[in-house]
C-alpha cells in the first residue's frame, strides 16, 4: 500500500481513491470539534455569499467560517474551534467556508472517499486507514498555495502510523515524517512559534485556538465528506 502526500493542494502528484485533507489551523480542527459536539453534519462551501444564501433559505443552519481569519458579517460563528460548543451546534446542520481548508475539500471532491484529519483526531484517522488497507493521498491545505508546517507535521504523524503497518511512502511523505520526528515532543511550540499562521493567529488574539489545535487525539472520530456534506459514520 502507498501513502503519498501533497504538501499543498496545487502540488502535482498521484491522487489515490482515498484522500485525507488536513488543515490543522483551523478548518479541519473546527469541523472535528463541531462533529464531536454533536453537529448533525457540516457542509463545506466555497464562498461567503453561498453560505449567506443558504442561511436565508434555512434560518436554522449555523453558518460559520472566516476570511482573513475573521468571522464574516452576519455569520453565526467564526472559524474558531472553541466556538463550536455543544450549546451552539448540537443537532444542527453547520455550514463552513474558509480560505484554504474548505477549498481543499472542494478541490478533491472527485475522490471516492474523503476523510478529514487534524491533530485532534489523527490516531482515529490512522486506524481507519489501516483497517481499510486503502491507498491514500494526504492533502495539506497550506496557506494560500504555500505549505504550512502544522499540516505537514500532521501528515507526518499519519505517515508514521502507516509505515509501521507496511505502507510505502513517497518523498513528500518523507519530508512530512522528518517534520513529525523533529517536532513530535512539542506540538504547542510547533503551532505557536514555528508556524507562520499560528503566529498570525496569536497576533490577532486567537492564541487559545492554536493551543487547542495542538492537542493530539482529543477526539476519537473520523469526519467523512460525501458530496459537500461532512459527517461521522
Ligand atoms: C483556512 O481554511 O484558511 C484556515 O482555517 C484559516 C483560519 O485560521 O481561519
Amino acid at each position: 500500500m502507498n501513502v503519498n502526500v501533497l504538501l499543498e493542494p496545487g502540488q502535482k502528484g498521484t491522487c489515490e481513491k482515498t484522500v485525507i485533507i488536513i488543515d490543522v489551523l483551523r478548518a479541519t480542527s473546527s469541523i472535528v470539534t463541531a462533529l464531536a459536539n454533536g453537529a448533525s453534519s457540516v457542509e463545506a462551501v466555497g464562498s461567503v455569499t453561498r453560505a449567506r444564501e443558504m442561511k436565508k433559505d434555512d434560518p436554522d443552519l449555523v453558518i460559520t467560517g472566516e476570511r482573513g481569519s475573521i468571522r464574516p458579517e452576519g455569520f453565526d460563528l467564526g472559524n474558531s474551534p472553541l466556538e463550536f460548543t455543544s450549546e451552539k451546534v448540537k443537532g444542527k446542520r453547520v455550514v463552513i467556508t474558509t480560505t484554504n481548508g474548505t477549498r481543499a475539500i472542494e478541490k478533491f471532491a472527485v475522490a471516492d472517499s474523503i476523510l478529514l484529519a487534524a491533530l485532534l483526531n489523527i490516531d482515529a484517522v490512522t486506524r481507519q486507514i489501516v483497517d481499510s488497507e486503502a491507498e491514500v493521498t494526504v492533502v495539506c491545505a497550506g496557506t494560500n498555495g504555500v505549505p504550512s508546517i502544522e499540516d505537514v507535521f500532521c501528515a507526518g504523524a499519519l505517515a508514521n502510523g502507516l509505515i509501521d503497518k507496511g505502507y510505502v511512502t513517497d518523498d513528500s511523505a518523507r519530508i512530512a515524517l522528518a517534520t513529525y520526528y523533529r517536532h513530535k515532543e512539542d506540538t504547542g511550540s510547533l503551532l505557536k512559534k514555528e508556524s507562520g499562521h499560528g503566529r498570525y493567529l496569536d497576533s490577532i488574539g486567537l492564541g487559545d485556538d492554536t493551543s487547542y489545535c495542538a492537542k493530539m487525539n482529543l477526539h476519537d472520530l473520523v469526519p467523512i465528506s460525501l458530496g459537500q456534506r461532512i459527517f461521522v459514520r
